[in-house]
């Protein structure tokens, strides 16, 4: 069933595992007839009506939400901003003149985000949360919900939740686009079919990886994520799936702000993981890695087919560059998951954290 582990020695290689699944799941839930992504009219009509779609969310959500923007921004041009829960009730920004608020929260239960949309609700904007949890306080306290079907979440450390809060993002940036009257400049659904199968032939490369972190993260006290765009927000999942679940301080930085202070860290060894997915940004980052690598710094170079280069540690097959979020975010799932396994941990239950954070 679903609230068991089976053959697996953690729920959180289970939930990863199941990626492509869920996402094949959410293409067929929200299958409209005529190519069309099928959503809520009522919901469409309020969010097309609004001049600016404000995501608020904390943790891995957080995370997922800056995905979200550059969906919404690109495919259906519609001003985005990203806001941590805890900080947005308190801070309330200027808001435009019809925003129009998305929750994202597995659980639906998150004190802060509750916070924050009680703000909103006292303001009065419609508001959606998108959330793994049927009839959890989020959603019934919001305008609408979107449900992301990624069945039961048990590890700490959330990976499915995460990959499912982008694919039904990316369903919806397609939606509102196709409404809009815009031009598609992909077919959403195709590439997110490929996307689930690359997930698998991802998924199928477990003992290289492991191989891999077994070398180069073993020993490591910390470790850099780095990446430009979508590359950066991955890192900032990347980093904290690694740091949550091994204890290994792990920050993430837009590579071209590494220079500007956060170089002054890197020693002999210390692992820098550079994300490479898109070719303009990635030759970029490719500059950075040469930068830490003079310093002494162990560089890791994650990058996307057509963009690969000689010696990069692993590459991916290459998908539609908006989705590649998708994929890249499995590799450091990997790495995060053997790190911790290896260094004897808990991986599923990470100290000092809670599945759901109910107190503000
Ligand atoms: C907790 C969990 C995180 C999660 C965050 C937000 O801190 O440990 O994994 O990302 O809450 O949870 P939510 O259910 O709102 O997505």
């Amino acid at each position: 069933s679903d609230l068991d582990k089976g053959a697996y020695p953690f729920y959180m290689l289970k939930e990863v595992d199941e990626q492509p699944a869920v996402l094949r799941r959410l293409l067929q839930n929200y299958q409209g007839d005529d190519q069309q992504f099928a959503f809520e009219a009522d919901m469409m009509k309020t969010l097309l009506a609004s001049d600016r779609v404000y995501i608020v969310a904390c943790g891995t959500s957080y995370n997922a939400g800056w995905i979200g923007r550059s969906l919404f921004e690109k495919l259906a041009k519609i001003p985005t901003e990203v806001h941590l829960a805890s900080e947005f009730a308190y801070d309330l920004p200027l808001l435009s003149e019809k925003p129009f608020f998305v929750f994202l929260t597995q659980s639906g239960e998150t004190a802060d985000s509750r916070q924050a949309l009680v703000k909103v609700n006292e303001l009065n904007y419609p508001s959606l949360t998108i959330t793994n949890v049927k009839g959890s306080t989020l959603s019934r306290e919001a305008s609408f919900t979107l449900l992301l079907h990624a069945g039961p979440e048990i590890a700490v450390a959330s990976t499915k939740a995460y990959t499912a809060q982008i694919t039904l993002m990316a369903m919806l940036a397609d939606a509102l686009r196709a409404a809009k009257g815009f031009e598609a400049s992909f077919d959403m659904e195709r590439e997110l079919s490929l996307v689930a199968s690359i997930m698998e032939s991802i998924l199928a490369e477990k003992a290289e990886i492991k191989a891999w972190i077994d070398a180069n993260l073993m020993e490591t006290r910390n470790a850099f994520y780095i990446g430009r765009t979508l590359d950066y927000y991955v890192s900032m999942e990347a980093a904290l799936k690694l740091k949550e679940i091994s204890y290994i301080q792990t920050e993430a930085f837009a590579a071209g702000e590494l220079k500007h202070g956060t170089i002054a860290l890197i020693e002999e060894g210390t692992p820098v993981i550079a994300l490479v997915s898109e070719e303009t940004v990635g030759a970029h980052t490719r500059g950075n890695v040469e930068e830490v690598k003079a310093r002494g710094a162990n560089a890791i170079v994650i990058s996307m087919q057509d963009v690969a280069r000689e010696g990069d540690t692993f590459v991916i097959p290459k998908v539609e560059t908006a989705l590649s979020p998708l994929v890249m975010v499995v590799v450091t799932q990997l790495l995060a998951y053997y790190t911790a396994l290896g260094r004897g941990l808990d991986v599923d239950k990470p100290r000092n954290l809670a599945k759901s954070v109910t107190v503000e």
